[in-house]
């Protein structure tokens, strides 16, 4: 029989001082993931934990945890790869507000992402009378890598400048960002680019690229932000100039 150890954070903020790490001996098969895991906790020896999960596919972003140090989504990590460590740790992506156990607030990241005005933006609303507004295979090709953002949030738990300042854009927003500016049906650049531009903004970011490493779909947010940083410039510049006119 195959055993292993799983800790699992505990926290409810209106009881406990701080969280706490509950040990769990369970058995496990080849194919069960770590969501799996919890799951059998939950139904078998801790019906109060709480977690979130709803694909159990990589595709809905809501099991993202930190496992054993990593932010990794729990549906698609399994516990046979670590079987030779005999332990598991599971916790929440704590540089979110945690609600309860493994449980975060995503309000602060949701705000970051309404922020950039994630959908095409037009100057004067397309007659219907001008039809679809078509795009070539080459067009959407230069955005589409971001489109597959998941919204996990792992990238924010993998980020330093996050962890020291709360109101950083951060990686997903940025790159979400980026495919609307890259978009050839879209003129919103110049309301995006403000955001962008604010202290809290792209420029926090130092390219450390871990957000990039621990992305399940290969957004790669960090390779998003540098490429908004030089194209941010001129929507800068243009700013402080209409500063000094005013
Ligand atoms: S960019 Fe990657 S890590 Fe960040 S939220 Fe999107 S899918 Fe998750
Ligand atoms: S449960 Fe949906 S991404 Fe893991």
């Amino acid at each position: 029989m195959n055993t292993i150890t799983i800790e699992v954070m505990r926290y409810r903020p209106q009881i406990d001082e701080k969280p706490w790490l509950q040990s769990f001996d369970i058995e496990w098969t080849a194919d069960m993931s770590v969501l799996d895991a919890l799951s059998y906790i939950k139904d078998e020896l801790a019906p109060d934990l709480a977690y979130r999960w709803s694909c159990r596919m990589e595709v809905c972003g809501s099991c993202g945890m930190v496992i054993n140090g990593e932010p990794k989504l729990a549906c698609s990590t399994f516990v046979r790869d670590y079987a030779r460590a005999g332990k598991i740790t599971v916790g929440a992506l704590d540089q979110f507000p945690i609600e309860k156990d493994l449980i975060v607030d995503a309000e602060p990241f949701m705000h970051k992402l309404a922020s950039v005005s994630p959908y095409i933006i037009r100057k004067q609303p397309r007659a219907l009378a001008e039809k679809e507004h078509r795009q070539s295979p080459a067009e959407l090709a230069k955005f589409k890598q971001y489109t597959m953002c998941i919204n996990c949030m792992l990238c924010y738990q993998a980020c330093p400048q996050v962890g020291l300042n709360a109101d950083f854009l951060g990686p997903a927003a940025t790159a979400l960002a980026h495919r609307y500016n890259l978009d050839n049906r879209d003129q919103g650049k110049t309301r995006r680019f403000a955001v962008m531009n604010e202290e809290s903004g792209i420029w926090p970011c130092t390219f450390v690229g871990y957000c990039s490493e621990v992305c399940p779909k290969s957004v790669d947010p960090a390779g998003a932000i540098q490429q908004v940083k030089a194209a941010a410039v001129p929507f800068w510049a243009l700013a402080q100039l209409k500063k000094e006119e005013a």
